[in-house]
């Protein structure tokens, strides 16, 4: 196994721990409000220090973004950690057991390494850059499905950004009309596991952050499948928006979708 991967995966089950013993006990859970219809608790900002401190430890150059710390520049800009340290923090404060950590390592702008962790089940999602994608260290592939017809997608809410509501409404009615069904989980980096692992066939989301989908994106693609924006390019970790699924399913997706796009969203 790498050695990256291999820190990540410590720092995943860390941070994993004390997210599952807090979710057993939620007297010691804060929740404070950090923008609209966003929430942040202590357990997330303990998950994200435990992770930071274990990459850090042994990778003291390296770089990281992570949602609520941001950005700590390190000294060698090739090695970038991309964090969610609590993916799913509603979930967690409801008292659905569906939440996870997520870590990503970029070298040199490329997706390299990847943990998704759900601690509640103790799945362990792992990829490594051409080395293919694993669920408790058992390859996992993308199903090849080659149309929409029949299948289950995921997806999740533009909760957030509530004026894409009308848009994303076309889009979800033009593809439940086509699929078996449609599920709205409430974790964006299981989502993207669930596709790598042949659960749910595809998934799309608009206004998602770097660090929902990082380390997704990377498992989705070493498990055989694609990720794109809504055009079928490059720019979801900019723009957010987000679609994967095996190449087939993923380009009648994006057909389906196209006429419904706001011209943000063709960006
Ligand atoms: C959220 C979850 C959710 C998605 C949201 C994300 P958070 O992450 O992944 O499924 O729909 O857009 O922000 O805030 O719980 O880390
Ligand atoms: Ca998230
Ligand atoms: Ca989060």
């Amino acid at each position: 196994m790498h050695p990256m991967l291999n820190i990540a995966i410590r720092a995943a089950r860390s941070a994993g721990s004390v997210i599952a013993r807090a979710f057993e006990n939620t007297d010691k859970v804060s929740v404070e409000s950090k923008g609209s219809n966003d929430i942040v608790t202590n357990i997330d900002l303990e998950a994200e220090q435990i992770i930071i401190d274990t990459l850090l430890k042994s990778y003291p150059e390296h770089s990281i973004v992570s949602e609520e710390r941001g950005v700590i520049e390190g000294t060698n800009p090739d090695y970038q950690w991309i964090i969610d340290p609590l993916d799913g923090t509603s979930n967690f404060v409801k008292g659905i057991p569906h939440f996870a950590v997520s870590i990503a390592l970029k070298v040199k702008g490329k997706l390299d390494q990847a943990v998704i962790y759900d601690p509640i089940r103790g799945e362990l999602f792992t990829a490594s850059r051409g080395n293919g994608a694993q669920l408790n260290s058992l390859r996992v592939r993308v199903q090849a499905h080659k149309e929409v017809a029949g299948t289950i997608l995921a997806t999740g809410f533009p909760f957030k950004q509530k004026a894409s509501t009308d848009a994303y409404l076309e889009m979800f009615k033009t593809l439940f009309l086509k699929t078996a069904d449609i599920r709205r989980a409430g974790c964006a980096s299981l989502d993207l596991a669930y596709v790598a692992a042949g659960r749910v066939d595809g998934f799309w989301e608009l206004g998602l952050k770097p660090w929902d989908t990082a380390a997704g994106e990377l498992m989705v693609i070493e498990a055989g499948g694609l990720v794109t924006d809504l055009m079928g390019g490059h720019n979801h970790s900019k723009s957010g928006n987000i679609v994967a699924g095996s190449p087939r399913l993923l380009k009648e997706i994006l057909t389906d979708i196209r006429p419904h796009l706001t011209p943000a969203m063709k960006l």
